[in-house]
């Protein structure tokens, strides 16, 4: 097996299911992370400690990662869970996480609405974090919010993602995603964003994390691609949305990102047909529309 020529972080676990209302059960996201490791992503996001009264969905983080553990698939993949603070750094670290991401806005509205504070005690929790993850030996990766917009603040200014991202840098994180939450970003504002960030981080620290709100997120993944970036976070089925940005739908479709590089001849290491009736089965299970275009276009055939 070669290495693939860009890494995809699966987020659908966490990201795709944290805002779906009625409960899913631990074993149907445990059967989820089974079949996205079978299909052969090596990265998958599984799930946050975060407080279980913000998301409640989530709050059986401790059993999925119990099942993880207990199954050895740790050994090949690497399951990043989100940390906010370090009560979540605790519950991560007990559950044997090898990867914590924290996160911040660029935005002061969002980071309000989000985790209760300010973007500036969110960094100042962040570091916290990143300190107790570096002492023992588990990665710390950093994601921004919304990049481009808030639903509270309107566009944001370049200058705050680059000063967020070079404080996550700074404090120890490996890797920074770019997160246009609402997916309201075009190729041409991706393009305007990439060069101030790429002017001071190099590519290989940033990953892009695109929702996928106005149909541009492939398009901006492919964009950033081109401009040097070699992760992209996306969620299977296009599964999420935000419970702060109405009408704002989940991630990019890792079934059409693995779609379009396969066919630009970069590989992904992914099984598509695999990963596209994936999608199609947690579809039906959670009760949405499958949000993939081209995993449709798969399992129809
Ligand atoms: P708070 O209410 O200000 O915190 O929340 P608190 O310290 O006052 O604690 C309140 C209660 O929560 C207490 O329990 C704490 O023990 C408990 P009580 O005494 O009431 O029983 N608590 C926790 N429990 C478990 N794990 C924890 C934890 N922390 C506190 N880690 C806080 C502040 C940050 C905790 C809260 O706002 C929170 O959890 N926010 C997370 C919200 C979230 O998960 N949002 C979605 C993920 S971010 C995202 O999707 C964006 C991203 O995809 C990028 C993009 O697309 O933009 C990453
Ligand atoms: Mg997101």
């Amino acid at each position: 097996n070669a290495k693939p020529d860009v890494s995809i972080v699966e987020v659908g676990p966490r990201d795709g299911l944290q805002n779906i209302k009625t409960q899913v059960d631990t074993s149907i996201k445990i059967e989820l992370i089974q079949r996205l490791a079978a299909s052969g992503l090596r990265t998958i996001e599984a799930t946050s400690f975060v407080a279980p009264k913000w998301i409640p969905q989530l709050a059986d983080s401790k059993e999925v990662m119990q099942h993880i553990v207990a199954s050895g698939m740790q050994k090949s993949i690497n399951f990043p869970v989100l940390v906010p603070n370090l009560k979540g750094f605790e519950g991560a670290a007990a559950s044997k996480a090898q990867e914590a991401v924290l996160f911040a806005a660029a935005s002061e509205g969002f980071s309000r609405k989000n985790t209760n504070c300010s973007v500036e005690e969110a960094l100042t929790r962040a570091e916290d974090v990143a300190k107790a993850c570096l002492a023992q030996g588990i990665r710390a990766r950093g994601v921004i919010s919304c990049i481009f917009a808030c639903p509270y603040d309107g566009p944001t200014d370049p200058a705050k993602v680059l000063s967020v991202a070079k404080r996550f840098l700074e404090m120890g994180c490996y890797e920074v995603g770019l997160g246009d939450t609402l997916g309201i970003g075009t190729a041409a504002d991706t393009e305007k964003l990439l060069r101030i960030l790429l002017s001071e981080i190099p590519a290989d620290k940033l990953a892009g994390h695109y929702h996928d709100t106005y149909g541009q997120a492939v398009a901006n993944v492919i964009k950033s691609y081109d401009m040097g970036l070699r992760t992209f976070d996306s969620s299977v089925a296009g599964l999420g949305g935000c419970p702060h940005a109405k009408g704002a739908t989940g991630n990019v479709a890792t079934e059409d990102v693995v779609y379009m590089f396969e066919r630009a001849g970069v590989a992904t290491g992914v099984d598509l047909q695999q990963l596209s009736e994936t999608g199609d089965w947690i579809s039906k299970q959670v009760g949405q529309k499958n949000g993939s275009r081209a995993g449709s276009a798969l399992v129809a055939k």
